[in-house]
């Protein structure tokens, strides 16, 4: 069967689910020609609910891994957000080459939208179609989107590194993420894949209310800028049960977040959970109510770091922020605070960061260091760390010889239970 795009004539789908009260219910499915609405099923759920069903192959989807399939994506999604009620866009197995696309809202009668994706989604590596700084895949202004299925994302991004100057140029043009979330309330993610994106693999941006689980992410450990999955201006973000492998922060918490929270990660290689870099611009937001427990990092640059510039053409605060239950494994700098981050060669650090870190919890971190110094501390001379509490961290040095060490600026931090390294005096 093949669909011409365009053409009115489409063939509808109706599945009718007989719920006998749980599972088993009869399914029947027949067909029909319609002569006004897309190729679509329709999935009566029983209860009086049903589910629109939008299969992005019935809009010409070729998935045969080198004819582009944008079109098809586009034209199956405009009509699933334009309808009623609960819908779901499936996009089948089989490998789809993608360009930059945007899964745009908002679907004003759509209550839920559920993208099932099974498929293996390929990037175009033709980057004069992108623009810099949005996403390949780009979700906005959304209500109610459940993205999962256990599909892949992958972004070529072999062929873009090359081109990604922002290690050495403050001014770079940003690649594109692989899948951008802007604006966008109650969303689930689950089951899902990023490979070797072509700059971040997942970003968050002015996103509320946002579950990711069981999300595996992957790219080489010296793949630039390769953020595992970055969060910004967001609020009521909950990610869990995921592994991240990557060139740079697993996890990256930029400004203006609060009430985020990060579990049962595995990190490595990866520059490990970051906080910031915050204080880069002017009018930063806070970052606030952040909990990040129960991870495992290896062979990570970082485990715990906290970023912020010195030079800050603003303040802004970060604060009440919990670490807890973290294994370190062979993880260069564990527990790190620099409040003078610089990613180049020199940066400007007068005057000192304006970032203000306050209310600091690390309990229960365990495991070994690769460098000497297993607890950095190092605060801004202008506005001291304030409340930093270290509970029961026990850190060895990797290679079996004496004790790590702890350094320590601008802050009077606060020491419970066990501390290995021992504080600083
Ligand atoms: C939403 O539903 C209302 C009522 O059924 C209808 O009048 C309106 O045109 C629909 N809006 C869109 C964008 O489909
Ligand atoms: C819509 O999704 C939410 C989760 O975001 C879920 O709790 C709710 O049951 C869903 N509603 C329908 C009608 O599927
Ligand atoms: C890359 O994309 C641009 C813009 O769409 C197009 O003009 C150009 O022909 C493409 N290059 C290749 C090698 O396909
Ligand atoms: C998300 O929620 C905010 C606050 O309730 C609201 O202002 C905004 O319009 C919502 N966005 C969408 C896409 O529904
Ligand atoms: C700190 O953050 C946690 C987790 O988000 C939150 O439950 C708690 O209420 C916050 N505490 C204060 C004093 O804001
Ligand atoms: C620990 O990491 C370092 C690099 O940071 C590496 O050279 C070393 O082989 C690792 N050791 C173990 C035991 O994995």
């Amino acid at each position: 069967m093949s669909f011409e795009l365009g053409t009115k004539l489409f063939l509808v789908l109706f599945i009718v689910c007989f719920n006998g009260g749980g599972s088993g219910g009869v399914v029947i499915a027949r067909a029909r020609q319609m002569t006004t609405a897309g190729p679509k099923t329709a999935l009566h759920l029983g209860g009086g609910r049903k589910s629109l069903i939008f299969n992005v192959k019935s809009f010409g989807a070729r998935a045969d891994g080198t004819t582009d399939d944008t079109r098809a994506f586009k034209a199956a999604w405009k009509q699933a957000c334009e309808t009623t009620g609960t819908v779901s866009l499936v996009i089948p197995r089989g490998v789809y080459l993608i360009g930059p696309i945007k899964f745009a809202g908002p679907c004003k009668n759509v209550s839920n939208i559920t993208i099932h994706m099974k498929g293996y989604l390929k990037a175009t590596t033709n980057l004069s179609k992108y623009s810099f700084g949005s996403g390949w895949v780009e979700f906005g202004w959304v209500e109610g989107l459940t993205l999962t299925g256990g599909g892949t994302f992958d972004g070529q991004g072999v062929k873009a590194w090359p081109y990604n100057s922002c290690p050495t140029d403050l001014n770079c043009k940003l690649l594109p993420t692989n899948v951008k979330f802007v604006a966008m309330n109650r969303t689930v993610v689950r089951g899902i894949t990023s490979v070797d994106s072509k700059f971040f693999h997942i970003a968050l941006v002015e996103c509320n209310n946002f579950k990711g689980s069981k999300i595996k992410i992957s790219a080489p450990a010296n793949s630039p800028n390769t953020d595992g999955i970055h969060i910004e201006r967001s609020s009521g973000v909950y990610f869990s049960r995921s592994h991240i492998g990557t060139g740079d922060d697993c996890i990256s918490i930029g400004q203006g977040n609060s009430q985020v929270t990060v579990t049962s990660i595995t990190c490595g290689p990866g520059h490990g959970i970051s906080v910031g870099s915050l204080g880069r611009y002017r009018n930063e937001g806070d970052v606030k109510g952040l909990v990040v427990k129960d991870s495992i990092m290896t062979g990570t640059a970082n485990g715990i770091r906290i970023k912020t510039w010195a030079n800050s053409p603003g303040s802004s605060a970060a604060t009440n922020m919990t670490f807890k239950n973290i294994v370190m494994n062979n993880v260069t700098n564990p527990i790190i605070i620099d409040q003078e981050y610089c990613p180049f060669t020199s940066c400007p650090t007068n005057p000192p960061s304006q970032v203000k870190l306050s209310d600091i919890y690390f309990k229960n971190i365990r495991g070994t260091s690769s460098s000497a110094v297993a607890v950095a501390l190092e605060c801004s001379k202008k506005i001291p760390c304030q409340n930093i509490y270290l509970e029961n961290v026990h850190l060895d040095l990797s290679s079996g010889e004496k004790l790590p060490t702890s350094s320590c600026k601008n802050v009077d931090a606060k020491y419970f239970g066990t501390q290995i390294p021992p504080p600083c005096a």
